[in-house]
């Protein structure tokens, strides 16, 4: 008989295809999220669940899930797994690094170019028929050729941002707990948080989000930011204080914001929804059809991986703690 596993959210045909061919699958094809009653439920008799950053695995949950061996989270970023309990527990975990940067760094520029440029504001407006006549003062953005981007953590996609600004002759700098090596991100220059608040025209924030991260962008940082200037956010919502952001922009102390996440997703709160200064999109950075679907397959690849399966049994591609590997 084979062992069980759990899919929380719908996925694609294929992934689902590759798993039954090791495991028992229970699937969500109706896509709801699970409320965690229903996920402790559900989880109970299986030895691998198939995650999205919708559902959090925190610690009672692990507890209450004695047969879990393994989590395969399909997002790069993990605050939704609780790692000390997992580890624990034995349960392995892992996540979907590399295959999503070149993509998500598309978007960050995607996000950048249209709240510099103010283009859905613009193009609403036309869309409403609003456009009587060309004017020289119309819809006036921010330049970005030339100008100074920041770089709120220079991970994997802090640097793909970062290679991609050298086609527009911008000066780049970064923050992150210490200067990293760079290869191709010429120029690239180390700074202190605030220093890149208060010289960047254009911040895009791509740091890894936990408690102690929490509000890294909040009343004192935006302070510190020009007023022309604009902040991209790539990562998750929890690294900016939104009535924080709602309140600067609404001050017009601040150019712009493209946000990609949000806090409570998908509540988006009121008044940052309400400016025309916002550019506000439902956490798709990494959605390209190509992506998405290496993303859900390397997921697969960690979950069959890590349960003992496949060509790689015993050793999933990317575990977030592989010391239970080791035990
Ligand atoms: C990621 O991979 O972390 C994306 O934000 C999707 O959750």
């Amino acid at each position: 008989m084979k062992e069980k596993i759990l899919i929380t959210r719908k996925v694609f045909p294929s992934i689902v295809g590759r798993l039954q061919e090791h495991f028992d699958v229970e699937s969500n094809d109706a896509d709801y999220i699970y409320a965690p009653d229903e996920l402790r439920t559900r989880l109970q008799g299986k030895v691998g669940a198939l995650v999205s950053a919708t559902e959090i695995i925190n610690a009672p949950l692990v507890q209450a899930c004695p047969s879990l061996r393994a989590v395969a989270n399909i997002a790069v970023g993990y605050n939704n797994l609780d790692l000390a309990a997992l580890s624990a527990a034995g349960v392995v975990a892992t996540n979907t690094p590399d295959v999503l940067t070149e993509t998500t760094a598309d978007f960050g520029w995607a996000l950048l170019m249209a709240t510099a440029r103010r283009t859905g504001e613009a193009e609403r407006w036309l869309r409403l028929g609003l456009w009587d006549k060309w004017a020289l003062d119309m819809f006036l953005g921010v330049d970005i050729h030339g100008a100074s981007l920041g770089i709120l953590g220079m991970g994997r996609i802090g640097r793909a941002v970062a290679q991609r600004a050298h086609g527009f002759g911008m000066t780049v700098r970064y923050h992150d707990r210490a200067p990293v090596a760079l290869a191709d991100e010429k120029g690239a220059q180390f700074c202190s948080k605030e220093a890149l608040l208060s010289l960047s025209d254009h911040l895009v924030i791509t740091m890894p989000y936990d408690p102690a991260s929490h509000h890294t962008i909040g009343r004192r940082e935006l302070a510190l930011m020009k007023q022309t200037a604009t902040l991209i956010n790539i990562s998750r919502g929890g690294l900016v204080d939104e009535d924080a952001l709602a309140d600067a922009l609404a001050d017009n102390r601040l150019a712009g914001a493209g946000l990609d996440v949000f806090e409570r997703e998908p509540f988006v709160c009121p008044r940052l929804l309400a400016n025309a200064r916002v550019v506000a999109t439902p956490h798709i950075a990494s959605a390209s059809l190509k992506t998405r679907l290496a993303m859900a397959d390397l997921a697969a690849d960690n979950l069959i991986a890590a349960l003992g399966y496949g060509a790689c049994a015993g050793q999933p591609p990317s575990p977030l703690n592989p010391a239970v590997l080791r035990t």
